[in-house]
């Protein structure tokens, strides 16, 4: 608990405000009006309730990043636009590790405390509810790892020639201090300066790469919303191909010179992945793609990161497909909480299915009677329902990915293909950019599909416990 929290000051205010009466004379001595409160510590996320904050709504990050691969020392400063969802006295960013050098809030000194992932800031003046705020963080330090509930790494991951930023789920708090939950999301600006020679690879476009007293500084721009968790930064030595697509879109791909050969027939599928998903998932949701391929070691599992996934070492077609297929489901509709997780994941694995029926593989009826014949007392597939991980441990397991996908397949044989087509596309634009949680997924399937019954799928598909009694 921050002490001053507790405390009632007197800040003149900018204009009176409609004082509730309890406060209201708690108040009488400082001759004001209400203060507001601090905003919440957290989002309440069932599965990350310290991820994220109350009070406020990013609009846009620009981070100004410096990096030394010798040390893995960064020096950054974060400024945060902001809009106020309450009155705030104070309110919190996420930030894990470092150190905290200075906060601004509209240009005034700010006073802070950190405690755990909250960095709670207390303005100069209170702000108002609907008021566009800029919060200013100065901080250094070596970013550190996390470990996740389930032991896999995230946050900031030293490599072999750099560094990579990975955030699923809450890694990105490592490296700036934000609003760390997926449903803010927001436009960036990110500038990273390396040492002159390497080369710094993030989210969205390359605006420009300056060199000046042995230093390099990468200026790369989002202008489409982007979760936090899906922003990345990539330090290292890279081969770049910048290509466009035959409809106009960029292509950026970095590739660790190590694995530049091993990568190179995969990666010239990208133009035919990407084009098979928008013919199947709608417009392709951003201004520009791309790949990052690291060294097998420098990550434990590829990320979806927005425009331009990460992957440890050389994907294999199947891993491609996925990561492409979340920029639509996942990174453009985002998961409201992490509970929705298979909401993402079942998209992508049915992507891959999908992917091998419409090349000369098994169909995804095949794929999906394989996987149902999992005995029933096989509790890595059966344990628990995509909709209901038992706890953060187990957000990335197998019931998420694959009886994800089987609801999707369930939703298709109960609607015919070019329904179900219709409906996976629909749900990609309806929530375009956004966010969106499972309740308002099957209310979307069961608008676009009248007449049927969906019931007995949502039970034994979505919701409940155990093998569903019939494939
Ligand atoms: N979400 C990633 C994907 O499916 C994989 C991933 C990210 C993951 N973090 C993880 C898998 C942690 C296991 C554990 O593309
Ligand atoms: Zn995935």
């Amino acid at each position: 608990m921050v002490s001053w929290r507790l405390t009632i000051t007197c800040v003149p205010r900018r204009a009176p405000l409609v004082p509730s009466a309890l406060l209201c004379l708690a108040l009488t001595a400082c001759g004001g009006g209400v203060h507001g409160t601090p905003g919440g510590a957290g989002l309440r996320d069932p599965y990350f309730p310290k991820a994220g904050n109350g009070g406020y709504d990013v609009g846009h990050y620009a981070l100004d990043l410096r990096y030394d691969p010798g040390t893995g020392d960064l020096t950054g400063t974060a400024v945060v636009t902001a809009r106020a969802t309450q009155d705030l006295t104070a309110f919190d960013l996420d930030l894990q590790g470092l150190h905290v050098d200075k906060v601004t809030v509209g240009g005034k000194q700010a006073r802070w405390n950190r405690a755990g992932q909250e960095l709670t800031v207390r303005p100069h003046d209170d702000l108002r509810r609907g008021e566009t705020f800029r919060t200013t963080v100065r901080y250094s330090g070596r970013p550190q790892t996390i470990t996740d509930p389930d032991g896999s790494k995230e946050g900031w991951l030293r490599t072999a020639d750099g560094a990579l930023a990975l955030g699923e789920p809450v890694g990105s708090m490592a490296w700036f201090p934000g609003n760390d939950h997926p449903f803010d999301k927001a436009s960036y600006d990110v500038t990273v300066t390396v040492p002159k020679g390497l080369q710094a690879v993030s989210n969205g476009e390359l605006k420009s790469e300056t060199t000046k007293n042995d230093r390099t500084a990468f200026v790369w721009h989002t202008a489409e919303p982007m979760a936090t968790y899906l922003a990345t930064v990539a330090v290292g030595h890279y081969t770049v191909t910048r290509t466009t697509l035959p409809d106009g879109l960029p292509v950026y791909t970095a590739v660790d010179p190590t694995q530049v050969k091993a990568s190179r027939a995969v990666l010239a599928k990208l133009p035919a992945i990407i084009e098979w998903e928008q013919d199947n998932f709608g417009p392709y949701p951003f201004s520009s793609t791309g790949v990052i391929v690291d060294r097998p070691g420098d990550a434990g599992y590829a990320l979806e990161t927005q425009n331009r996934p990460v992957f440890p070492g050389a994907p294999d077609t199947d891993t491609l497909v996925h990561e492409l297929a979340h920029q639509w489901y996942g990174d453009s509709v985002t998961p409201r909480t992490w509970q929705d997780m298979w909401l993402n994941e079942g998209f992508a694995t049915f992507a891959e299915w999908l992917w091998e029926e419409d090349h000369g593989g098994r169909t995804v009826q095949q794929i999906f009677d394989k996987v149902y014949a999992t005995p029933a007392d096989d509790a890595t597939l059966w344990g628990f329902p995509p909709s209901k991980p038992p706890s953060a441990a187990y957000i990335s397991e197998r019931p998420v990915y694959e009886r994800g996908a089987m609801v999707l397949q369930k939703i298709r044989q109960t609607v015919g293909d070019d329904r179900f087509h219709d409906i996976i596309q629909g749900w990609a634009a309806a929530h375009r950019h956004g966010s969106a949680d499972t309740a308002e997924f099957t209310a979307y399937v069961e608008k676009k599909a009248p007449g049927k019954d969906f019931t007995a799928i949502w039970k034994d598909w979505l919701y409940g416990d155990g093998k569903p009694p019939s494939p």
